[in-house]
């Protein structure tokens, strides 16, 4: 703990107090803030160690140190008097709190308390009024609990506006079954069931050295992968945090050639002597051994948004998501796109395989996969949500009509199967059967892409910290709801007052990151300690009570069991729809529906994988023996390891050019 006490406008001769170490470990229990009491210049602070940068100092006795102006030595005792008055009033200021813990009743001094001042989105009321102070009441452990129930059951009834019944649950699926034979059949449908060109799985013996670059949202990942055809691989890899000004750029070219110098520096880094001799051979301008094709990376590139796919590398981007605006790459073929920028940097690299995270995260889990069947499913639950599976190549119906038109790309039709990217982020964007809150609603209504994309924007990790922090503010500004408002220390057990700072990130549109809600869910420390240090450091919420943090964890894990809920509708639907759950073969081994999962959701949020479950059980045609029989495991970074088999397959095919 570190205290300070100063007179601003004093600076030479000092007094001083010693704080006894009982009374420095009891201040730190209750982490004191005392905000700014402004009489007479005087600004006393504790500050809790783990808002401030510098480290905390041992427990020991602390000084708190007082400095008297040099133009006021030498006054007469008379001009001095008020000075040190001030002085006592300030330590017994600090003194207070000690005397007030051993009287529960004394309510005589209530801390200043600042106005609440959301700074966007939410009007009106832009600015809340500081809560009136209470009048010096009594609290008894009868109002207490009755106050504390008022906030428990204004968190359920939030919680319940996320519950998502069996009914709901069934009747999505059935929606769902019904987009995806519509997507199949045409373009330009909500589930836009993206034929990938992709017509046969790994099997796990596949060998050789590729290359893949994901770009998927936050990161940009170059890897070269080595394929032991074991079912094992060797990874390196390096990542780098797209640049939001790259992701919104005025132009397609700006991001393709952040991404080829990307691709640059890994090569000089990690094949040095591959980069540097093929390097050479083009300065020198040396034919002799021709131009060897071996010599060239084939790259797979994992692009996770939609993109019209007309071949196997060859795609054209029909819309942004997760926050990437770049008008002018919409309808452009991004793998040429790509290539252009490689080819400027001389680069040994063909772009070969184009492939969505999900088709990727399929082929990783279906080359790494325990077992006989070949995986179904590929599904990422992070910051946006999608999924793969592969698909009867005759129920592909829109592929006949685009051959007529001569858009069709080759692909090896003798698998009798195609890979599909279903784009289920936009299923249901008419909002038929999706559920809509007033936070769903008001989320979409200012967010990019108004409209679209309905499915992810209640599902992924880039929006439920969005839906939660709407559900908060909501609470925050209903006056009887008690949420963050014990502004009488008695109130609380940590003995001060809560604080919701004017800027804190509640106020600020996405302000709250979608890990809170796996950190507040998963809490199960004594006290909620960790969802109100989480509330504290995040989101400018001091000194939150037991209450505050177990209503935020219960309107948290409602968020959270919804978007789980929903992922099952989407995995349930094609399980239903591949109709592998039809035949029972009694080897428990062939019988698994295998799905192959990757995403921060999936991976890190409690029991998202058991909420999916407990859906999956409930929907029609599934029920417990079904579920049972659906393996889900995660391919952990699949799409890595994904693109480069697509890659592999697609060299194989020989139809990348
Ligand atoms: C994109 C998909 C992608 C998913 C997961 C969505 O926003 O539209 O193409 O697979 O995010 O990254």
């Amino acid at each position: 703990m570190y205290l300070s006490c100063t007179l601003t406008t004093f600076s030479d001769s000092r007094l001083r107090t010693t704080i006894p170490p009982q009374e420095i470990e009891y201040q730190r229990r209750r982490r004191a803030t005392f905000t700014h009491i402004d009489s007479s210049n005087a600004d006393i602070r504790f500050v809790d160690p783990r808002r401030s940068q510098e480290p905390a100092p041992p427990s020991k006795a602390t000084t708190i140190t007082v400095s008297v102006p040099s133009r006021l030595t030498g006054l007469s005792l008379g001009q001095f008097l008020p000075v040190l008055a001030l002085i006592l009033a300030l330590i017994v200021q600090f003194f207070v709190p000690v005397y007030r813990r051993f009287n529960y009743q004394d309510q005589a001094l209530r801390p200043v308390r600042e106005a609440v001042c959301p700074s966007t989105p939410f009007e009106p009321p832009t600015c809340l009024p500081p809560p009136a102070l209470a009048p010096q009441e009594l609290h008894t452990f009868d109002s207490l609990s009755s106050r504390n129930m008022a906030l428990a059951e204004a968190a359920q009834k939030v919680a319940k506006e996320f519950d998502y019944t069996t009914a709901q649950l069934n009747e999505a699926v059935e929606e769902f079954l019904r987009e995806m034979d519509e997507g199949l059949a045409q373009d330009g449908t909500s589930l836009s069931q993206i034929p990938t060109y992709v017509t046969a799985v790994p099997n796990g013996t596949e060998k050789g050295l590729y290359m893949s670059v994901d770009l998927g949202g936050t990161n940009f990942r170059v890897c070269s992968i080595q394929l032991h055809g074991n079912t094992t691989f060797s990874l390196t890899q390096s990542k780098v945090k797209i640049p939001t000004e790259i992701m919104t750029a005025a132009t397609a070219e700006e991001l393709f050639a952040f991404l080829a110098k990307q691709i640059q520096l890994f090569l000089k880094e990690h094949h040095t002597e591959h980069y540097e001799g093929h390097m050479e051979r083009i300065a020198t301008g040396s034919t002799e051994k021709g131009y060897r094709e071996q010599e060239i990376f084939s790259l797979g590139f994992t692009f996770s948004f939609p993109v019209h796919q007309i071949g196997i590398n060859k795609g054209l981007l029909m819309r942004w998501t997760k926050g990437f605006d770049i008008a002018d790459a919409i309808g452009r073929d991004v793998c040429g796109l790509l290539q252009t920028e490689i080819d400027k940097l001389d680069l040994p690299v063909r772009v070969a395989a184009l492939v969505n995270d999900t088709v990727g995260t399929l082929m990783a889990r279906s080359y790494t996969s325990p077992g006989k069947t070949g995986t179904l499913v590929g599904a990422i639950f992070g910051t946006g949500t999608n999924g793969a599976y592969v698909e009867k190549l005759a129920r592909v119906t829109k592929l006949v009509a685009r051959k007529e038109n001569a858009e069709v790309g080759a692909y090896d039709a003798s698998t009798g199967e195609m890979v599909v990217n279903t784009e289920w982020g936009s299923f249901d964007n008419a909002l038929a059967v999706l559920p809509n809150t007033p936070y769903d609603a008001a989320l979409d209504a200012e967010s990019v892409n108004p409209g679209i994309q309905m499915f992810e924007k209640r599902v992924s990790g880039m929006f439920l910290g969005e839906v939660l922090r709407r559900a908060i503010v909501a609470l925050l500004q209903t006056n009887e709801v008690p949420l963050f408002k014990d502004e009488n220390s008695s109130l609380n057990e940590l003995h001060s007052t809560t604080q919701v700072g004017r800027d804190s990130p509640l106020f600020a549109r996405w302000g709250l990151d979608s890990s809170f809600l796996s950190v507040a869910h998963g809490d199960a420390s004594p006290g909620l300690r960790i969802t109100r240090q989480a509330l504290d450091r995040d989101l400018g919420v001091s000194a939150a009570s037991v209450e505050d943090a177990e209503a935020i964890k219960v309107m948290a894990a409602a968020v959270g069991r919804r978007a789980a809920r929903l992922s099952a509708v989407a995995l349930g639907a094609i399980v239903l729809e591949s109709g592998r759950l039809d035949t029972v073969t009694g080897d428990e081994e062939a019988d698994v529906v295998d799905i192959g999962v990757d995403g921060s959701l999936v991976e890190f949020y409690p029991g998202f994988e058991d909420y999916i479950r407990e859906a999956l059980r409930e929907i029609n045609g599934i029920g417990p023996a079904g579920e049972k029989r659906i393996r889900i495991g995660i391919a952990k970074d699949g799409s890595g390891v994904g693109a480069a088999l697509s890659a592999l397959v697609a060299g194989k095919q020989n139809l990348a050019k």
